[in-house]
């Protein structure tokens, strides 16, 4: 339940519709749905069993396969990368945290009833070209993420998943039921699953599998983390398929839920990160008692937000308080302040510094491009190569527990091959092609 949490955040409710609208709806979807089986499913497998197995943080997990397996001892870069990646993840996740703190309060005083598409568009523009609000609400959600992970994420995290995500799920049905009776299904339907291949390029292939990575948690070790509290020797195959299906349902209610109101509103689905704050108050101040729903809403996705946010910072933590033997709350405050200063980059690249930007992307998207493009993958790809074919076969077998060996024979050869080289050319193509 833990993972589940890491895996349903921003990435599904935010992220998801944004890229989606962006890279032409149904080809993106069609394309990130085989990503989530082919190859994010064996990595967060994989994932799950160097932690379970290792019991150590990142980098130390692949110290002790040195020791163990005379496996080499460079594969520790894998650790430091996904740390770096975390780090640099968080902070831009966090300010979009902020965000939905803020919406959460603009909900709560009922700002959004029956306001127009110019009242919330400019809602938003003032929001993000004041600076000096984003960094409060920005500090505020790295506050939050500090204090909880200085008193240990192991206690916690699993009951609210386990309360919260239910009631989130509910909450977006209900929008969902709302999009039904006031239009826009059926040209969100087709928008979203009627596929045509002349809109797919390299590029929209590696924004969708950059967007598997970053919506299932893959690629730096945050659930290797979680695989290393784990006990006993279930078969890890089952819970990688419960985290799978639960992250890629809510992804898919969420375009559901957010895709029609932009046609009934005609407003225009390739905006970017706006998406969903100009997208969903409009919905929400239609619907009776908007003051509750908005509130209850943006209120458990600061919930998905904030448990996703403590496995970004998790791995850095784990390591720091094993190896520089810091005391748990130190380590939290000098790794969180880290962050938020980082964190200042994305802040100021709404506003401040929206002019400066390399290859049409500003600073924000080129973090973000950098990371879930580029670093998840390539962690992903060296994950997968090290369990498929350094790890000594016995642990993966026992690890992945799965019985029927024709089922296996076809687990390997997904793990081994077609995982590996998909992400390989993926990545060649959509970076060079
Ligand atoms: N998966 C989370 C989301 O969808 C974000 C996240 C948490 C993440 N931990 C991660 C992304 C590790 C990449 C790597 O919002």
């Amino acid at each position: 339940m833990a993972a589940v949490g890491s895996a349903v955040g921003l990435g599904n409710i935010w992220r998801f519709p944004y890229m989606a609208g962006e890279y032409g709806g149904s080809s993106f979807i069609l394309v990130y749905i085989l990503c989530i089986f082919l190859i994010g499913l064996p990595i967060l497998c994989c994932e799950f069993l160097l932690g379970r197995h290792s019991k150590r943080n990142t980098v130390n997990a692949f110290k002790r396969f040195h020791r163990e397996y005379a496996t080499p001892a460079w594969w520790q870069i894998i650790g430091w990368m996904g740390m770096a990646a975390g780090v640099l993840i968080l902070s831009f996740y966090s300010v979009i945290g902020g965000w939905v703190i803020h919406y959460m309060l603009q909900a709560i005083s009922d700002s959004f009833a029956s306001a127009g598409k110019e009242a919330v568009g400019t809602m938003f523009t003032e929001l993000i070209q004041n600076p000096a609000s984003l960094i409060v609400w920005h500090t505020l959600f790295m506050i939050l993420v500090i204090v909880t992970l200085s008193f240990g994420v192991r206690n916690g995290i699993e009951r609210v998943a386990k309360y919260f995500m239910p009631l989130l799920l509910l909450l977006m049905l209900t929008l969902i039921a709302y999009n039904i009776k006031n239009g826009g299904m059926s040209e969100t339907l087709s928008f979203m699953f009627e596929f045509d291949a002349s809109q797919i390029s390299a590029q929209t292939i590696l924004v969708a599998l950059g967007q598997a990575f970053f919506s299932l948690s893959i690629g730096m070790g945050a659930m290797m983390v979680y695989g290393s509290y784990l006990g006993g020797s279930r078969p890890l195959i089952g819970t990688t398929l419960t985290v799978v299906i639960a992250d890629t349902s809510i992804a898919i209610l969420s375009g559901l839920a957010i895709f029609p109101i932009l046609f009934v509103m005609a407003i225009e689905p390739t905006q970017g990160p706006g998406l969903i704050f100009t997208a969903l108050p409009l919905a929400i101040g239609q619907i009776p008692g908007s003051a509750i729903f908005g509130t209850a809403f943006f209120f458990l996705l600061l919930i998905a937000a904030w448990t996703s946010a403590i496995s970004l910072l998790e791995p850095l933590i784990a390591w720091c308080i094993e190896n520089l033997t810091w005391s748990r709350v130190f380590t939290c405050w000098v790794c969180g302040s880290v962050v938020w200063l980082l964190g200042l980059v994305t802040v100021f690249s709404f506003n401040e510094w929206a002019h400066i930007k390399f290859f049409g992307k500003t600073l924000f998207g080129l973090l973000d491009f950098l990371t879930s493009n580029i670093m998840l993958p390539l962690g992903g790809l060296l994950i997968i190569v090290f369990a498929g074919w350094v790890l000594p076969r016995a642990v993966m077998r026992k690890e992945v527990g799965i019985q029927n060996n024709f089922a296996y024979k076809i687990w390997q050869i997904v793990v081994r091959y077609v995982c590996p080289l998909a992400v390989l050319l993926i990545f060649i193509e959509g970076i060079f092609g």
